[in-house]
């Protein structure tokens, strides 16, 4: 039984296993309040900004990139103004069967609904282990922990998956390949939105590393206390991203926060960091967040698409002339996905590591 002792509402002493994460801090009984380590300082709550109303991302229907060829330039003219404005879309018409998509929800749930003993088995492993569940987001470093529990695996080359559920591997074998699939459908689409050969994105990412992260944010007794996931941008080229019926995402447009509404059959798409990059800045990766709520569980499913780990990345050199120097030094992609490992969460911050200084350009 974990030791909590609470005084007059407020933890005083908190024995818990942290990392276990915080389903399991519900179930032990930490149902009041969140224990301080969850307490976001006063800046850094969802708060902070106001999350405004009626403005939503594009939604952009891909089947048109099977259309005709009038269809289809129309779509990728939709992308183009998409990632150039937003860095955030809704897909429809997608292809991928519902049927699927219930399915990989609700492995993701059972995998959460094991014992914290079964979970751990995947615990305490290294941020680059290719199996991975954790709780916050880097626990290392976390200097506040985030009300997120999460499993995180590769997928392609390797699918690498935990044993139980004893579908899981099916199941997510099946619903990531189908992510992968739309993901390099869409990488020929923007690569063609950015005047290069359509093959140019792609290729980089057909031999690339797709991972998962599925999250999970159990109900939390003081949400506006805490995050589920702090704002951050994806470091790859693009995230595939499906919620289940809660909602929580919100995303950073013209400086404020616009809530992304869970949306049946529809996958939100995003502008990661290397897409940002090769777009020598045109496209740019997008700050977003993930908020819980006091009544139910979200889970979310990021397919996250990037290239090689021992692949360089650097701005096309199409897209870079006398009026558009290089804005981004390059750099193997390992490397900074391991960089970014050692910092904590903090908005777009990461890019700065490869941005040529003005003066430099
Ligand atoms: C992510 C992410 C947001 C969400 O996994 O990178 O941003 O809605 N998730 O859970
Ligand atoms: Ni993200």
């Amino acid at each position: 039984m974990a030791a909590v002792v609470f005084e007059s509402g407020k933890n005083v002493d908190y024995a818990h296993d942290h990392m276990k994460g915080v389903k399991d801090l519900l179930d032990a009984g930490v149902t009041n309040s969140v224990p301080d380590k969850y307490v976001f300082p006063e800046n850094r709550r969802p708060s902070v900004a106001q999350v405004v109303q009626g403005e939503s991302i594009p939604i952009i229907d891909i089947s048109g990139l099977d259309g005709s060829q009038h269809e289809r330039l129309q779509t990728i003219q939709s992308l183009a103004q998409a990632c150039a404005e937003w860095g955030f879309f809704r897909v429809i018409n997608h292809g991928i069967e519902a049927s699927l998509v219930a399915r990989m929800l609700d492995v993701a749930h059972q995998f959460f609904s094991l014992t914290s003993e079964e979970k751990m088995k995947y615990g305490n492993r290294d941020v680059s282990d290719p199996l991975r569940y954790g709780t916050s987001f880097n626990t290392n470093i976390d200097q506040f922990f985030s009300w997120r529990d999460y499993l995180r695996h590769f997928c392609y080359p390797v699918l690498q998956t935990p044993d139980n559920p004893p579908n899981y591997r099916d199941v997510a074998g099946q619903y990531f390949k189908e992510t992968r699939k739309m993901a390099l459908k869409l990488m020929a689409a923007v690569s063609e939105s950015l005047g290069l050969q359509p093959t140019y994105i792609e290729t980089v990412f057909r031999e690339g590393l797709q991972f998962g992260v599925v999250n999970f944010y159990p109900e939390c007794p003081q949400p506006e206390l805490t995050m589920g996931f702090a704002p951050h941008s994806d470091h790859g080229g693009l995230t595939i991203l499906l919620q289940n019926e809660v909602g929580g995402l919100q995303v950073r447009h013209k400086g404020h926060w616009v809530a992304v509404e869970p949306v049946p059959n529809t996958f939100i798409v995003n502008v990661g960091d290397h897409l940002e990059i090769v777009s020598n800045g045109r496209y740019k990766s997008v700050e977003h967040r993930a908020v819980v709520n006091a009544e139910r569980t979200r889970i979310s499913i990021a397919a996250a698409n990037g290239p090689a780990l021992d692949a360089l990345i650097f701005p096309a050199p199409q897209l870079v002339d006398e009026t558009h120097p290089p804005l981004y030094r390059s750099m193997l992609y390992g490397e900074f996905a391991r960089y970014l490992q050692t910092t904590e969460l903090r908005g777009k911050d990461n890019l700065d590591l490869l941005k040529i200084p003005k003066q430099e350009q």
